[in-house]
């Protein structure tokens, strides 16, 4: 592999965000489109004849391919099929978030991309963004000292699971937007979650026939500090943007906060006795502007120079457990170990 010049890529799904996973493979110099696989026909024959490529409806003909790396975008609940016949079929896999929605089929990619040797990554862009990269880097400065307590609120408009998605009834704001969150806050703390604590409602899309949680609330205690991680798929429309979001990390001497919207940054810090809004962001991994496609570009990376992943499909299979520990959660109104899930 490592004299390759191109890898060759396929993509599986090609929905709203297939599209963009095959709109990034085919900017990358290091990688060569070559396959778009669609359950609708049409919708394959689409988006390959964008890039010039071939269109299947047909897993089989993926498996068969000669391609090295497929991204899977099919819906939330759809990863683990396509997941499990391509890694039998020896590709190395970028999946989209959620790895899948359940631990023991999240259980069972991991170990058999262990087993065979390939490499398993999850597109949780968020771990590329700039302003993330900057609160990761001041955390690791010490500049708030060791984090206390935190709350991330990531949220969608009413439009996602009412106009947007045609599989809402089976996901949620817990499988659509925690996979972002749980993942990004374990990452910029650089803890593990030990156990989860949940409250969930169900009224507003209930009344609109999408059996889906408006908001989920889910504390979360991590090995030595504890988070809040709130998540609704109900803010309103006129809400000027599809996505609203807030994070806040607690330390010892100081405070993390980024304001969704703008992503501005504000640093409170005791050790340097100041308060700053808006500290200029850097570049971290990739200068690229479409950093959120970073984990495809990153396998591609691995896969001819060496190296490690920056997301591998353990962190998809912890996020996976926490996940599910929250819908448990509600469902018993007890606090559920992560370990437990495992
Ligand atoms: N990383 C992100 O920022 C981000 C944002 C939105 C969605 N997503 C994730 O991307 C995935 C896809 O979401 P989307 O919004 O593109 O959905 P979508 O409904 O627009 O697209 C899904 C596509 O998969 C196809 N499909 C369904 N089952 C299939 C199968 N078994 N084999 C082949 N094709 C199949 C459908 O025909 C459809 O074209 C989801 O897991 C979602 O959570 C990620």
């Amino acid at each position: 592999m490592a004299n390759a010049e191109r890898i060759k890529t396929a993509v599986v799904g090609a929905g709203l965000i297939g599209g963009q996973h095959a709109r990034a493979f085919a900017a990358n110099p290091r990688a060569e489109l070559t396959l778009i696989c669609d359950a609708n026909g049409e919708r394959a024959a689409a988006v390959a004849a964008e890039y010039g490529c071939a269109a299947t409806t047909s897993l089989t003909d993926v498996a068969n391919a000669a391609v090295d790396v497929v991204a899977i975008a099919t819906p939330d609940f759809a990863h683990y099929e396509p997941a499990m016949t391509l890694l039998a079929a020896g590709k190395h896999l970028v999946i989209e978030k959620p790895l899948t929605t359940k631990t023991a089929e999240a259980v069972k990619i991991v170990n058999l991309a262990r087993q065979k040797n390939l490499l398993v990554t999850v597109n949780l862009g968020l771990r590329w963004s700039p302003q993330f990269n900057t609160v990761r880097a001041s955390l690791e400065a010490g500049e708030i000292g060791a984090p206390v307590f935190s709350y991330y609120r990531n949220s969608d408009s009413i439009y996602v699971p009412t106009k947007m998605l045609a599989w809402a009834s089976q996901s949620g704001p817990q499988w659509f937007l925690f996979p972002h969150t749980m993942d990004l806050l374990r990452w910029l703390i650089g803890q593990e979650a030990v156990e989860v604590y949940a409250k969930g409602e169900k009224r507003v899309l209930a009344n609109r026939g999408i059996d889906a949680f408006d908001a989920i609330q889910a504390m979360v205690q991590f090995d030595r500090s504890f988070a809040t991680f709130e998540s609704s798929w109900i803010v309103p429309d006129v809400y000027p943007a599809m996505v609203e979001s807030q994070l806040t990390i607690n330390g010892e001497q100081g405070r993390i906060n980024v304001a969704g919207g703008n992503q501005a940054f504000e640093l409170t810090s005791d050790s340097l006795g100041r308060h700053l809004y808006d500290r200029p962001s850097k570049w971290s991994f990739y200068q690229m502007p479409d950093w959120w496609w970073g984990a495809g570009r990153n396998l591609i990376d691995v896969l001819l120079d060496g190296g490690e992943l920056a997301i591998t499909a353990e962190d998809g299979l912890r996020v996976v457990a926490m996940i599910e520990a929250t819908e448990r959660s509600i469902a018993t109104g007890k606090p559920v170990a992560i370990d437990a899930m495992l």
